[in-house]
């Protein structure tokens, strides 16, 4: 059975005045159940489904309101998920790396279905903190991605780990685009 959860999701808008902010009031569909929450993410509504109903959630969403430069944060399995639609001076700057300078070589190609769309999971692959960068104001490392600043690990717009103790790139959760605007994670 299907349910409907809102979500108030945090969003960035990047361009010329930095520090502006949007909320959005996101509203996703949780087929299965809906996601649970932690002290971490005093923002997510709380059902604690069971495991078994855990294990086949999957989270839809509607991305058609996040405006290029802005990132929003889903849950899907108890996990952040980050969602950005990332401009095209940043989809350049990914496609010029190197795989020969990344620790967890992956071409940007193969983490993303369209390249103005990237979906990670939200949780640093050392130690399980979630980074920062989501907001305006965020530090977001050396390579204007995410920054996790439990023990300084800085990913690239493409989630990819560029320095620090992480060693891996975030990870991209199973997904689907079921329309040209909406995509079902899970
Ligand atoms: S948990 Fe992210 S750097 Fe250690």
């Amino acid at each position: 059975m299907a349910e409907t959860d809102s979500i108030q999701e945090e969003t960035e808008h990047e361009g010329t005045d930095d520090s502006k902010r949007d909320f959005l009031l996101y509203s996703t569909v949780a087929v299965g159940a809906v996601g649970t929450t932690s002290a971490a993410w005093p923002f997510i509504y709380s059902m604690n489904p069971s495991k078994d109903v855990l294990a086949l959630a999957s989270t839809e969403l509607d991305l058609s309101s996040i405006e290029e430069g802005q990132s929003i944060t889903a849950i899907w399995r108890g996990k952040p998920v980050f969602v950005r639609k990332r401009t095209a001076k940043e989809i350049e700057s990914v496609k010029m790396t190197k795989l020969g300078d990344l620790k967890d070589p992956q071409s940007d190609t193969d983490r993303v279905q369209k390249a103005e769309w990237l979906v990670l999971i939200g949780i640093c692959t050392h130690l399980g903190c979630i980074p920062s960068g989501q907001k305006g104001g965020d530090v977001k490392g050396d390579f204007n991605g995410w920054f996790c600043p439990c023990h300084g690990s800085h990913y690239d717009i493409s989630g990819r780990i560029r320095k620090g103790p992480a060693p891996k790139n975030l990870e991209v959760p199973p997904y689907k685009f079921t329309s040209a605007t909406n995509i079902v994670i899970g």
